[in-house]
């Protein structure tokens, strides 16, 4: 088989980048973008781990029908019940396992012999063997481990019915060469290999994830494990867009193919980075910023003589869009319509209406309304969608001389509108100390980025931040011409999240 079965496993390993919680309804919305790439699977959590991710689990099994939907479970009776409970319903449901394998695992945390984890593991996947057939098994830190236990492992998991066995770089340890060569030694001593198939699970640690991933492709595996714009447990897992786009473009090298419609690949990336609240480095291949500028004046001249002079992948094959028109406050709805639909949005007639009065506001402030600031603009929209509290208007006073105030007028979930002031440091400690005044919810603010989407003066600010409560992080973002007002949008949207988390348990 010459095709790669990509296994996205963003709303699970991503969403365990530390400061990456997304709620049901964002995990929902990855999952139906997943699913217009076209990914093989979606692990889409793990639902023992908290009654949020069983939920999200449950309505992604209900609502996404082409892929294989997939829940991670422990090694243990009732991870295996909770996986299957939050995936029976999907079309293709499947039940991953993982247990430890590397002896530093057994003797440090499981203080178990290699003989003990291959029965549990030969007996956990002959349970869940009884739900479904469609059953992965990982055994943890893989990369760290004998080759001879691995192989073991995976003879008896097989023999108990696993069709895929995932060797994972847990730590993201391994070099390209040694990986590869672990994969090759899997075909050649694991007698019933040829019943299952080989996928692999790579941690970026020393940035080799997407190199051990194409290396053990090239040894024989034939799923590989990653998530949108690399993000995942500490340094991230392997990109799948790198990986797809290295497959595609070096076809003649690899002679592999997988299913993804690449041109989603720029709207899945751009949507994980506003849910997550993680930006995309400008240098990130693929879908970074300057993924397809050309600076220096020789190679301008390249690319305008004709574009594989430097060019490898044309923008367009991952949807990065085409047009440069910029659009301005003659526009009308048609050509906004226009703009939204090549960028990849489908809008309720309700969502398009209030999306285009802010176009306007925007094109009445702003010179020429670019499709980043579109972008901005529809994201903006969207989180003001099912907001508990709504920021009406605010007002702030400051300068060398004076005192920091801000007057903040909100509009609470019964109708009733609040407003409150404040003196601060600074505009924005102002703004959200009047903001606490009225929401009253204690937390501490620990991260404050602001950035423009575009040049010029006249550009469009977005404020990200990052708020923790009890423990949690909640992100927020807000953007708008006026870095105040992004600000406080960006609070609100924060808390909003925070007190939906909290309502939902
Ligand atoms: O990195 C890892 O080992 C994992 C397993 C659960 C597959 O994420
Ligand atoms: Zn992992």
């Amino acid at each position: 088989m010459d095709r790669v079965i990509i296994f996205d496993t963003t709303l699970r390993d991503g969403e365990q980048a530390a400061g990456g919680t997304l709620n049901v309804k964002e995990k929902l919305e990855i999952a139906r973008q997943l699913e217009k790439l076209n990914v093989d699977v979606i692990e889409a959590g793990f639902p023992i781990s908290s009654p949020g991710d069983f939920e999200a689990v449950r309505l992604i099994a209900g609502e996404v029908r082409t892929p294989v939907i997939c829940g991670l479970a422990r090694a243990a009776p009732e991870d295996i019940d909770r996986v299957w409970e939050a995936v029976k319903e999907a079309e293709h449901p499947r039940i991953h396992i993982f247990l430890s394998a590397s002896d530093i695992h057994l003797v440090y945390q499981l203080k178990k012999s290699r003989n003990e984890i291959i029965q549990i593991s030969r007996n956990t996947v002959s349970l869940a063997k009884e739900r479904t057939n469609d059953i992965e098994f990982s055994p943890m830190d893989a990369s760290r481990t004998e080759p001879e236990h691995i192989y073991q492992m995976l003879e008896a998991v097989i023999d108990a019915g696993a069709t895929t066995v995932n060797i994972p770089d847990t730590v993201g340890y391994a070099i390209p060469d040694e990986f590869g060569g672990l994969i090759e030694g899997i075909f050649q001593n694991v007698p019933n290999i040829s019943r299952a198939i080989v996928s692999v699970h790579c941690h970026n640690d020393l940035g080799l994830a997407v190199a051990n991933s194409l290396e053990s492709l090239r040894r024989g595996a034939r799923q590989v494990e990653c998530t949108i714009n690399g993000i995942g447990e500490r340094a991230g897992n392997a990109s799948l867009e790198e990986i797809v786009m290295a497959i595609k473009t070096r076809k003649d090298f690899f002679d592999l193919a997988t299913n993804i419609n690449t041109t989603q690949i720029y709207k899945a990336s751009r949507l994980v980075s506003e849910l997550t609240g993680f930006p995309v480095q400008p240098n990130k291949a693929i879908v970074g910023a300057n993924a397809f500028r050309h600076e220096s004046g020789i190679h301008q001249d390249g690319v305008i003589k004709r574009s594989i002079t430097y060019e490898i992948m044309d923008p367009r094959t991952v949807g990065i869009p085409a047009s440069s028109l910029v659009l301005g406050k003659l526009s009308g709805r048609h050509a906004f319509k226009e703009r939204l639909s090549e960028l990849g949005y489908s809008l309720t007639d309700d969502d398009f209406d209030r999306a285009f009065s802010a176009f306007k506001e925007l094109a009445d402030k702003k010179k020429g309304v670019t499709d980043r600031d579109i972008e901005s603009l529809v994201a903006e929209e969207q989180r003001t969608v099912s907001e508990v509290y709504h920021l009406d208007r605010i007002q702030v006073s400051c300068g060398d001389r004076g005192i920091p105030t801000a007057a903040v007028r909100l509009v609470a979930p019964d109708g009733r509108v609040l407003e409150d002031a404040a003196l601060g440091t600074g505009p924005v400690d102002a703004v959200y100390k009047a903001i606490n005044r009225l929401v009253g919810v204690p937390n501490e603010l620990t991260e404050f980025t602001v950035k423009s989407v575009t040049e010029g003066i006249d550009a469009v600010g977005e404020v990200l931040i990052r708020i923790e409560s009890e423990g949690v992080t909640y992100t927020g973002r807000g953007a708008d011409t006026d870095i105040i007002v992004a600000s406080a949008k960006a609070y609100i949207n924060a808390l909003n999240r925070l007190l939906a988390a909290k309502k939902t348990g």
